[in-house]
């Protein structure tokens, strides 16, 4: 495989900002696409929005003259090959694969025989051959397997991950037929330590939706556990961290506010989704995690109007802190946050809610919540703090005097601080 392949990356963002710049990195000619004239104008200035990647990497790629950022698809020329990066989000609670389908055609129009495209978004099983073949093929009039190569290969990006990146994270790849998975794991190879070759697009697909299934599934049940474990009046963390101890059959989660991002709240509900379409039954462990995963932001508030309740205040009219706004510690993504959830309900009792999060810039900022400095000062005048992500760079030392339901367990547990 050249080491100058021309390849496109399509969308910018979370997952398709690495791929672009390890590509860069491995002598591919790269250009991103992205609809998003914001991304991609601070792309092509050199300027990252991904904490992964910082904007000296994106400089660099750009002095390389190897990397190009673009918001059309208007000049992309000619390309070897094409991920597709774009977001699969829920509308209604139904998949939305308008993205998928949107770019799929617009690369059709550039498609030229012997070029690969390979999906990257997480999708129910069945959608690179069923969805973005045809879409594809009616585009370029060239024929999938004969004339260009298809494939699909989940993303496995963990932001703010110290020890597993890209490179080192095995990643599975998968072709619409043995020309095809020759191609997409060429690619690959040059890109990441190992790749995992599935047999077919369908069980890559579904590899996804199963990894991301297991996680939601199982924070759900130590979320669970943890409200029952309070009413019990049993201190779940220690259980959790006694039975992590155990060397074999036990993996350890940690309860938290609720799951956010991309991936958790939205991924096995494609899954779950599929099942009900295809086969007509209810994937009851998607259906469950949802709802108690849902849930956990009204127990933090439920936990937090007690703790005001024993200091003889209400919520309407106490000042209440946040800390923490993002899904995630040392993230500013704050898609599908629980905190949402959390400001919707303690705006609905009449708070005045504030919070502090320097990981999340003000476009993200939640409407009619004040922003406050990480200092102790600006603390002065709070009833309650509630710790709903522990970003590292932010010291909860600022919290001392002040009442805190800590939903994260971070903090010792005191007269004024309740863990979850
Ligand atoms: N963020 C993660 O941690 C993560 C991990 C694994 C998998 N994924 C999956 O990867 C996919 C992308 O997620 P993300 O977090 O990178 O999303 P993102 O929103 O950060 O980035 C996607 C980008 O695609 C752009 N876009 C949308 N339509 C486009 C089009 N037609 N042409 C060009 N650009 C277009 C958007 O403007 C956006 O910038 C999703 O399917 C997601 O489930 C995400």
């Amino acid at each position: 495989m050249s080491v100058q392949q021309q390849s496109v990356v399509v969308g910018q963002g979370y997952v398709g900002l690495p791929v672009a710049m390890r590509a860069v990195d491995a002598g591919h000619v790269v250009t991103g696409v992205d609809l998003d004239q914001r991304r991609a104008h601070a792309l092509a200035g050199g300027v990252s929005y991904v904490e992964d990647i910082p904007s000296a990497q994106v400089q660099r790629a750009l002095e390389s003259g190897r990397y190009r950022s673009l918001d059309s698809y208007e000049s992309i020329g000619a390309w070897d090959v094409a991920v597709i990066t774009v977001p699969t989000p829920l509308h209604e609670s139904r998949p939305d694969l308008t993205f998928v389908e949107q770019s799929s055609a617009s690369l059709a129009r550039s498609l030229r025989p012997g070029a690969t495209v390979i999906l990257e978004s997480t999708t129910y099983p069945g959608t690179t051959e069923r969805l973005v073949v045809p879409i594809l093929e009616a585009g370029s009039g060239l024929v999938a397997g004969s004339d260009f190569f298809v494939g699909y290969s989940p993303e496995r990006i963990d932001p703010g991950n110290p020890v597993w990146g890209f490179v080192n994270t095995p990643k599975v790849v998968a072709g619409l037929d043995a020309a095809s998975l020759v191609h997409v794991q060429g690619f690959y190879d040059g890109l990441v330590e190992t790749t995992v070759p599935v047999s077919g697009l369908r069980e890559a697909e579904l590899t996804k939706l199963l990894e991301n299934t297991f996680r939601h599934v199982n924070i759900a049940l130590v979320n669970e556990l943890a409200v029952f474990a309070n009413e019990l009046g049993v201190d779940v963390w220690e259980s959790i961290d006694a039975a992590g101890t155990k060397p074999f059959g036990f993996m350890k989660f940690t309860p938290g506010p609720g799951v956010g991002g991309h991936c958790l709240p939205v991924d096995p509900s494609y899954l779950s989704w599929e099942v009900k379409r295809t086969l007509g039954k209810t994937f009851r462990f998607v259906e469950l995690a949802n709802d108690v995963n849902e849930h956990m932001p009204d127990h933090v508030v439920d936990r937090a109007t007690s703790m005001l309740n024993d200091r003889s205040k209400s919520v309407r009219g106490s000042r209440i802190a946040l800390v923490g706004l993002s899904y995630k510690k040392n993230s500013g993504d704050t898609r599908e946050a629980p905190s949402a959830r959390v400001i919707e309900l303690l705006g609905a009792l009449g708070a005045d809610v504030v919070a502090v999060d320097p990981h999340v810039e003000d476009h993200r900022w939640p409407t009619g919540v004040e922003r406050i400095a990480p200092k102790a000062a600006a603390f002065a005048d709070v009833d309650l703090a509630i710790v709903l992500t522990d970003h590292d760079d932010v010291d909860l030392a600022m919290l001392r005097t002040v009442p805190t339901f800590d939903s994260r367990n971070v903090l010792s547990p005191s007269d004024d601080v309740v863990v979850l």
